[in-house]
């Protein structure tokens, strides 16, 4: 039942150009594969993991889509324009800005030292304001209809102790992503976030290989499943096609239903 392979959906995006940053592991690998799949030519972003994002371009090419790995912190802008002229200089266009590099820590949050709400604010907040806004403009300039999607999550909605950056940050987005819709919709660029739940990623690799703490996790999800990564990818992928022409400023929430108040679900309350 679970879509865990890479699709070939949407016939539109086939050509389109996309930056995915973030793209050498977890969701953003898994969405910069699906535009692959999709036939784009797709900019794979990475901080570090250099082999990582090669290996990345390589199974895109070996999708039938285009590709090239690009180096850079999403929270500095002159590397966020690095991004965007690599797209141009080697595809000759973007059309698809998929803002997905985020990072999380958990400190109680009387503990929480500036310099640690700051690292998560610049790479999450900023780092999305950045790649929104930058992309924006590079579509304004070349008359492009194109689509922004922000990789939120449900706490952009659900407090979350011990990770008030986190929560702060992805709540953030939310008014960024609405406020850019809002501003840009009238030039048909669209702007939306996708808002995953629990999905196996590296980001949650020590939690889900503790039983204990899976068995937690899974008791707030009332589908009763971890979500992969590729049930992500398949968002993305609509949001960026014409399939999503009308759809401005949401957030589409990836998440088995967690969000739902899961201590209702056997009629208490
Ligand atoms: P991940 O840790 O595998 O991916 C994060 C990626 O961002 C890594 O490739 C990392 O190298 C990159 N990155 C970190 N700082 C960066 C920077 N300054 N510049 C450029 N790249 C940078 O984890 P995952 O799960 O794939 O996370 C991706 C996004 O999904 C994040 O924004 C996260 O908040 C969000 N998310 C993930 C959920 C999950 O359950 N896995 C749930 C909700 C949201």
């Amino acid at each position: 039942q679970k879509n865990k392979g890479v699709w070939n959906m949407y016939n539109d995006l086939k050509g389109q150009v996309a930056i995915v940053t973030g793209a050498s592991s977890g969701l953003g690998k898994a969405i910069a594969k699906r535009f692959g799949a999709e036939k784009m030519k797709v900019v794979v972003n990475y901080l570090d993991q250099e082999k990582e994002a090669k290996d990345v371009v390589n199974e895109i090419h070996r999708l039938g889509g285009e590709a090239v790995a690009e180096q850079g912190d999403v929270s500095k802008e002159e590397d966020l324009d690095r991004l965007i002229t690599s797209a141009h200089e080697n595809f000759g266009s973007l059309d698809v800005m998929m803002n997905n590099a985020g990072i999380q820590t958990e400190t109680y949050s009387h503990e929480m030292s500036l310099e640690e709400w700051n690292k998560v604010i610049s790479v999450n907040l900023t780092g999305t304001f950045l790649g929104s806004t930058k992309a924006i403009a590079y579509m304004l300039d070349h008359q492009i209809k194109g689509s922004i999607i922000n990789m939120s999550s449900v706490h952009e909605v659900v407090p979350w102790p011990y990770f008030v950056h986190y929560a702060t940050s992805k709540g953030g987005m939310k008014l960024l992503t609405q406020t850019l819709a809002l501003e840009y919709g009238g030039k048909g660029i669209r702007v939306n976030n996708i808002g995953p739940g629990a999905i196996n990623t590296p980001i949650n690799k020590e939690k889900f290989s503790n039983p204990e703490e899976r068995e937690g996790v899974l008791s707030m999800i009332p589908m009763k499943e971890i979500g992969e990564p590729e049930q992500v990818a398949s968002i993305a992928a609509f949001l960026a096609s014409e399939q999503a022409s009308y759809v401005t400023g949401c957030t589409l929430f990836v998440d088995g239903g967690m969000k739902l108040y899961p201590s209702f679900q056997a009629g208490r309350g």
